[in-house]
Order: C-alpha cells, then sequence, then structure tokens
C-alpha cells in the first residue's frame, strides 16, 4: 500500500495568520471531503484552549499532544487537514509528511499582520507579535519548503483564489500520476 492510500487527500502547512483553517475549510467543500484541524482537535482533546494549555502546561506539553495527534491524523484521516503552525518543526512530524500532498501556504508580514496583531488565541504571539511573527517565519521557512510538495502564495489574495490554484495543482498531479 502507497502512502496515497492511507493518508490525507491534502495537508496544508504555513504560519499563524496565514488562514489554513479557512482555506481548508473551503478546500474540503470544494472537494466534496471532510476538513480537519489538527489545533481543534487538540482543544478537544484537552478541554482547554491552546493558550490555556500552553498557561497551564508549558510549550513541551503542547508539542506533545500536537505530535501524537498530528501522527494520528496523518494515519487516520482522509480529507484536508489543516497543521499547527509549528508542527513540521518536529522531526518525527516532517518525516511523516514525505512523499505526501503537502501544501505550503506562504504569505508575508503585511497580509498576517491585520490577523494576528489582536489575536490572543495564539500564545506564541503574545508579546510583540509582528516581530515574533517574522522571526519565526524566517526559521521555519526553509522547513516549511523543504517538506511542501508545493508553495502557494496567499499574499492580496482571496481564500477562493488560493482553493482554485490548489484544486489546479492537485488535478495536475493526479495527470501526471496517470501518466
Ligand atoms: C503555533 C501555531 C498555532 C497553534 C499554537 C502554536 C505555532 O496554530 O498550534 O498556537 O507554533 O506556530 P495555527 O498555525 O493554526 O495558528
Amino acid at each position: 500500500m502507497s502512502v496515497a492510500d492511507h493518508s490525507p487527500l491534502v495537508v496544508l502547512i504555513g504560519p499563524m495568520g496565514v488562514g489554513k483553517s479557512t482555506v481548508g475549510r473551503l478546500l474540503a467543500e470544494r472537494l466534496a471531503v471532510e476538513f480537519c484541524d489538527v489545533d481543534e482537535v487538540v482543544v478537544a482533546r484537552e478541554g482547554r484552549e491552546i493558550s490555556d494549555i500552553f498557561v497551564d502546561e508549558g510549550e513541551p506539553y503542547f508539542r506533545g499532544v500536537e505530535r501524537e495527534l498530528t501522527l494520528e491524523l496523518l494515519a487516520a484521516h482522509r480529507g484536508v487537514l489543516a497543521l499547527g503552525g509549528g508542527a513540521p518543526m518536529q522531526e518525527v512530524i516532517s518525516a511523516a509528511l514525505e512523499g505526501r500532498a503537502v501544501v505550503f501556504l506562504d504569505v508575508g508580514i503585511a497580509d498576517a499582520a491585520h490577523r494576528i496583531g489582536f489575536d490572543t488565541s495564539r500564545p506564541l504571539l503574545a508579546v510583540n507579535p509582528r516581530a515574533t511573527w517574522v522571526r519565526m517565519m524566517n526559521e521555519r521557512r526553509p522547513v516549511y519548503e523543504r517538506v511542501a510538495r508545493w508553495r502557494v502564495d496567499t499574499a492580496g489574495r482571496t481564500p477562493e483564489d488560493v482553493v482554485d490554484e490548489i484544486v489546479g495543482l492537485l488535478s495536475s498531479d493526479a495527470e501526471e500520476g496517470m501518466r
């Protein structure tokens, strides 16, 4: 059995504020499959918000739960799966992404800023959100680029437009596969 037989149709990765959930939900609708956001599963499993998990237990605990659930969902979910922004930085997760249809949703700080600036749900951006976002993106970009099959720029585009591009990429990939 190849990876494609038992994996999500599409995995979305990228930084906080890029719109993984919005694009993921729309994309799933378009493809008539289920959407799943790992962050939401973490919140449901833990019975508390991500910011509370960070405060109560610390980041290493959060990363442990994130790792366990991400690997579980990579094995079990067959629709569109959106990962948390930091997930691909865990080596075991980036290894598990190999060979899958991974889309890196890219964006610059100018476009991300209005979504992250006043959002208290993201504990890593609680202090100095813009500078922190830029620093994290610089650190993470090489990993996002390495594990993704495609990079899709979302700057100045509507979610519908981004979804159109992803659908096009998926169908050209399917055509390649049939040749
Ligand atoms: C994080 C991103 C968040 C969430 C947590 C940590 C990160 O997910 O998993 O706050 O390290 O970038 P989103 O990318 O969905 O906001």
